[in-house]
């Protein structure tokens, strides 16, 4: 039996609209949610993701600010940005686009950001309220794989969910999230020493790695949720996840596409936690 999806763009839409509706209200009360987002230098991948950003916030009547410069911007000058933007009323998010150029130290720069405009949750404030379950912002990917389970009505309580990856923007939080919905949560990377025995038990993968077809249909429990959360090239060119979605959708429950997927609703978290900002503030 084939999975059912889990579609992305529909849920986007949805919570999309739900937060234009917020936004309206919080502009009727003399409030305009803003956005800035920072772009240092010329990755091609990196200036697609802030051009939908920015039209995101357009689309949910919000006001946005999209600062580009040049790679050889110093940190001091990135850190100068970052502070007047602190103090800068007509903007409750501040998204610095990762990558920086090598020169910089990343932590810093997200560091510098006021944590009540950290929407993008990473700053260590946040990833600390995450953790310890106090309100903050939650990294929007993860975020945004506990809105698809949510929107499925699915009950992860005493369910092994499995991540796939470690990073500090989707496996770390993503882990996290999923344990404070009481599921067992085990953390699988590239050091696991046997990883289809891992993902065999599980009720919920998340891969969130960078590798094509890393998960295939012989690692997956009939019955699995899957949310794949990679963002690759296949030999076409195309856009592929982590996940042999072919195969896969043929054992699992629900699955989410690539594209489609977990990509829309990255961008949709950002909007509604820029709105949690503005909402706070
Ligand atoms: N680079 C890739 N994904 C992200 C993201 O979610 N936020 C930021 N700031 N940079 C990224």
């Amino acid at each position: 039996m084939s999975a059912q999806l889990i579609d992305g763009i529909a849920l986007s839409r949805q919570i999309r609209a739900d937060v234009a509706a917020r936004v309206q209200a919080l502009k009727e009360r003399g409030v305009t949610p803003g956005l800035a987002v920072i772009l240092v230098g010329d990755d091609p991948a990196s200036a697609v993701y802030v051009r939908n950003k920015v039209k995101a916030c357009a689309e949910t009547g919000m006001h946005s600010v999209l600062e580009t410069w040049p790679a050889s911007m110093s940190e001091a000058q990135l850190l100068a940005r970052v502070a007047a933007l602190n103090e800068d009323p007509s903007i409750h998010g501040i998204l610095v686009q990762l990558p920086l150029p090598a020169h910089m130290d990343a932590h810093k720069v997200i560091e510098a950001i006021s944590p009540g405009k950290d929407v993008d949750g990473f700053h260590v404030a946040s990833a600390g309220a995450l953790m310890t379950g106090l309100p903050g912002f939650w990294p929007c990917t993860p975020y945004g794989c506990m809105k698809m389970l949510e929107s499925i009505h699915y009950d992860l309580r005493g369910k092994h969910a499995v991540v796939i990856g470690r990073s500090n923007i989707v496996g770390k939080p993503m882990a996290m999230m999923l344990l404070q919905k009481s599921a067992t949560v085990t953390i699988c990377h590239s050091a696991t020493a046997n990883l289809k025995a891992m993902t065999l038990q599980a009720d919920v993968i998340v891969a969130a790695v960078g590798k094509r077809h890393l998960l295939t249909a012989d690692m997956v429990k009939p019955g699995a949720v899957v949310l794949d959360v990679g963002m690759n090239r296949d030999d076409q060119g195309k856009l592929c996840g982590d996940v042999d979605f072919a195969s896969v959708r043929e054992v699992a429950s629900w699955i989410t596409p690539v594209p489609g997927g977990v990509g829309p609703m990255t961008i949709t978290m950002l909007m509604a936690n820029t709105l949690d900002a503005a909402e706070r503030a």
